[in-house]
C-alpha cells in the first residue's frame, strides 16, 4: 500500500512528480511543430501510468478484503542454476593439476605477431612447418615486415616467448586460451578451438621430469590406472619432441573402435624447449639489456607440452563430434549440470 503511493507520488506527484518535471522541460518549452508529437506520446505514458496503479490498487483492495489470496505455500519459481561450460571444466581440470604442481596461469592475445607465433618458435618465414597449422591472417599487413604481420594465434606457444621475454627463469607457467585454425569443420575440427600449454624453464630440467610431470597428469585427468607412452614427433621449438599417448580408456588397452584398435589414444605434443628459441628469447631481451644472460642454454633448460582441450574433453566424456561443445542444445549441455 505504502509502495503504490510512492509510486503515485514519485510519477503524478504535483509539485515534485516525474510527470510535471518532463512536463515542463520538454513539453512547455519544446519547439512549437514538435509539441504535438510530444503532447501525444507524453499522455501515452500518463495513461501508462494510471493504468498501473489503478489495477495495483483493485489488487490490493481484493486482498485486503479476502477476495484475493496470496498463498505463501505454493512453491516458487524454479530458475535452474548455470553450470560451467563442458570445455570450460575441462580447461579449469587441466590448468588446476598443474597449479597443484606450483605452476601459475599466462595469457596472451588472440591476435599475434608473425614473431611470437611462428619466427622466434624456430618457424622461419616460407618454412614448410608453416604449412601444419594453417593460418588465419589479418587483412592489409603487406607493407610491414613479416616478423610484425598480425595473425591470429594458431596455437598457445606464442605465450612460451612473450613470458620468457618477460620474466627470468625459474618459470612454470600454464597458459589456457583459444587458438584459431584455418581448418574445415567435421567431427574432430573447429577453426576456432582451445589449448593448454605448459612451459618450464629451471637449472637441471631433463626430459625425465617431462615425462614423469605428463604422466602424473594425466593421472589425474583419466584416473591412476592410465599409461602414458612418448613416441618420437617433431616440432620446430622443441628438441627431442614427442607426442603423449595415453592406454585407451574405454578398452583399457585391448584394442576398440575409439582407439582405432591400437590400445593407445595419442592426447598431446610435447618436447624439450630448442636452444635456438632460448637464442630468439635471449635477442629479444637483450634490447632491453644488452648483458642480459637468464636464458644461456649451458645453464638453464626447460620442457614445453601443449594440449587440445576439445580433445581432451571428448576423451574424458566419450563425445565424438567436436561440434557439440558449439551448438549450445540444451539437450547436451544438460547433462554435464
Ligand atoms: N603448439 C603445438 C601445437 O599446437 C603443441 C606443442 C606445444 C608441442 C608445446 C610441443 C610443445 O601443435
Amino acid at each position: 500500500m505504502r509502495d503504490a503511493e510512492a509510486f503515485r507520488l514519485r510519477w503524478l506527484g504535483r509539485k515534485q512528480g516525474r510527470l510535471k518535471l518532463i512536463s515542463e522541460a520538454w513539453l512547455k518549452s519544446g519547439p512549437t511543430d514538435a509539441r504535438k508529437p510530444l503532447g501525444i506520446r507524453f499522455n501515452q505514458l500518463k495513461q501508462q501510468i494510471e493504468e498501473v496503479l489503478t489495477s495495483v490498487s483493485l489488487r490490493i483492495q481484493k486482498v485486503l478484503e479476502g477476495e484475493e489470496r496470496v498463498d505463501i505455500t505454493l512453491p516458487g519459481g524454479v530458475r535452474a542454476p548455470g553450470i560451467p561450460h563442458p570445455l570450460l571444466k575441462t580447461m579449469n581440470e587441466i590448468v588446476a593439476v598443474f597449479h597443484h604442481l606450483g605452476y601459475s596461469t599466462a595469457l596472451g592475445p588472440q591476435v599475434e605477431s608473425d614473431f611470437y607465433n611462428f619466427e622466434a618458435l624456430n618457424f622461419p618465414p616460407n618454412h614448410p612447418a608453416r604449412d601444419t597449422q594453417d593460418t588465419l591472417v589479418l587483412a592489409d599487413q603487406q607493407a610491414k615486415p613479416s616478423r610484425d604481420r598480425l595473425l591470429m594465434r594458431t596455437h598457445t606457444s606464442p605465450v612460451q616467448i612473450r613470458s620468457m621475454i618477460a620474466c627470468a627463469p625459474p618459470i612454470r607457467i600454464v597458459v589456457p586460451g583459444k587458438v584459431h585454425r584455418n581448418d574445415a569443420a567435421d567431427a574432430t575440427h573447429s577453426p576456432v578451438f582451445h589449448q593448454v600449454e605448459g612451459l618450464c624453464v629451471d637449472t637441471n630440467i631433463t626430459f625425465s621430469d617431462l615425462k614423469g610431470t605428463l604422466d602424473h597428469a594425466m593421472k589425474a585427468l583419466f584416473g591412476s590406472s592410465v599409461k602414458t607412452r612418448f613416441f618420437p614427433s617433431f616440432f620446430p621449438f622443441t628438441e627431442p619432441s614427442a607426442d603423449v599417448q595415453i592406454s585407451c580408456i574405454f578398452c583399457s588397452g585391448a584394442g576398440c573402435r575409439k582407439c582405432k584398435q591400437s590400445g593407445w589414444i595419442e592426447l598431446l605434443g610435447c618436447g624439450m624447449v630448442d636452444p635456438t628459441v632460448f637464442a630468439s628469447v635471449t635477442e629479444a631481451r637483450r634490447k632491453l639489456n644488452p648483458a642480459d644472460d637468464a636464458y644461456n642454454p649451458a645453464k638453464i633448460t626447460g620442457f614445453a607440452f601443449g594440449m587440445g582441450v576439445e580433445r581432451i574433453a571428448m576423451v574424458q566424456h566419450g563425445i565424438s563430434d567436436i561440434g557439440h561443445f558449439y551448438s549450445g542444445d540444451m539437450r547436451f549441455l544438460e547433462q554435464f549440470a
